[in-house]
């Protein structure tokens, strides 16, 4: 897949093809400021956990080009630029991590200047961007051994190259697939109500030719119920100590069907979606997005006048329903509360 986040160093400018027209237009939507960043990820313009880290590392960098050196604010303005940064998600935990990591470097010299800081806020976003692709190959490649006798499988809203720095955790599972000249399947859920499945994961599989089918959420039981899905992989948001994983709205229904089923439901993410400070599911915030989405389709509004919805925009699924964990790393199995800190902290 070509790459959708690009940073021009001519220009000075971060280049994201804006994922709220695809399909139907390739459109491309340039950053030149920390404020376009923050619209950019509020709005969907790129979205994915990873892909979200990615984008927030270059708006450290944008956030520090209007700054005067010689104003003797210029500190306080961009903490607190970084600060409205990681708030502009609240469920992916990728975009703390990030804006962490750049908050660590400026913080061992607070008395940096500006100049150098810019330099080693520019390089660090390209290195995060290029370990995102690294970390993503890993995890297919580890994926490929818990599929390999699989045929048919099953994903939600889209944990591919467009949610993240390039290749995918779900679908980087599924490309290693196909590179090992593996006749794999992928049925990929719509996702209402934004149709990441519809839309994204449909569009950069078939453009990478690796056979998928779209189905309507409410038919993935029935496909389960007729044998027609040999495992679930899907991405993740945040996954907390215990293994509860926060993913897109409706991976929790995925999951309960699976275990009835008997089908195996795998969870792929890179170790920074991994949030070790929370014990428990209960403690992650979920998003809730703006009613439209529910509302209208398109333009087209669905439901009628005067009625409420609700938009909450993840789910947890609990760590009891997820068969394995697959990072970069290597393959995480229950119990979890155990293998998930070995795994992720090495210890
Ligand atoms: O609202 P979105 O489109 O940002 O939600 C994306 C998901 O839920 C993905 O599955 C998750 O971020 C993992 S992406 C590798």
């Amino acid at each position: 897949m070509r790459r959708h986040i690009k940073f021009s160093e001519e220009e000075n400018v971060l280049i994201l093809l804006d994922q709220r027209y695809l399909p139907a237009k390739e459109e491309w939507f340039v950053c030149k400021n920390l404020r376009e960043v923050i619209f950019a990820i509020k709005n969907m313009v790129i979205r994915g956990a990873p892909a979200i880290g990615v984008v927030a590392a270059y708006g450290c960098y944008l956030g520090t080009l209007n700054l005067d050196p010689e104003d003797p604010e210029w500190r306080e303005f961009l903490k607190k630029k970084l600060m409205e940064l990681e708030d502009a998600r609240p469920t992916a935990v990728n975009l703390r991590y990030v804006v962490q990591v750049m908050r660590d470097i400026w913080e061992k010299d607070e008395d940096i200047g500006l100049d150098e800081l810019r330099w080693m806020w520019l390089k660090k976003a390209k290195e995060i961007h290029n370990e995102d692709i690294i970390n993503n190959k890993a995890i297919g490649k580890y994926g490929l051994e818990l599929i390999k006798d699989k045929k048919y499988i099953m994903t939600h809203c889209n944990a591919g190259g467009l949610a993240t720095g390039g290749y995918g955790t779900a679908l980087g599972v599924i490309r290693a697939a196909k590179s090992a000249n593996l006749d794999i399947e992928v049925i990929a859920n719509e996702t209402r109500p934004f149709l990441q499945g519809a839309r994204l994961t449909a569009y950069e599989l078939h453009h990478d030719d690796i056979k998928v089918k779209v189905i309507c959420d409410n038919s993935a039981g029935y496909l389960m119920s007729q044998n027609m899905v040999d495992a679930v992989i899907v991405g993740a948001d945040r996954i907390v100590a215990n293994g509860d994983t926060a993913n897109k709205i409706g991976t929790y229904s995925l999951a309960v069907l699976a275990k009835y089923h008997n089908i195996p439901f795998y969870v792929a993410a890179p170790t920074s979606t991994f949030d070790l400070s929370l014990k428990t599911g209960k403690e992650i915030p979920i998003e809730k997005r703006p009613s439209k989405e529910v509302t209208h389709i398109g333009e087209t509004k669905i439901v009628p006048s005067g009625v409420e919805v609700y938009n909450f925009a993840f789910d947890v699924t609990p760590g009891e329903l997820i068969t394995a964990i697959i990072c970069e790393k290597g393959i995480i199995y229950p119990p979890y509360e155990q293998n998930i800190p070995a795994m992720v902290l090495g210890s």
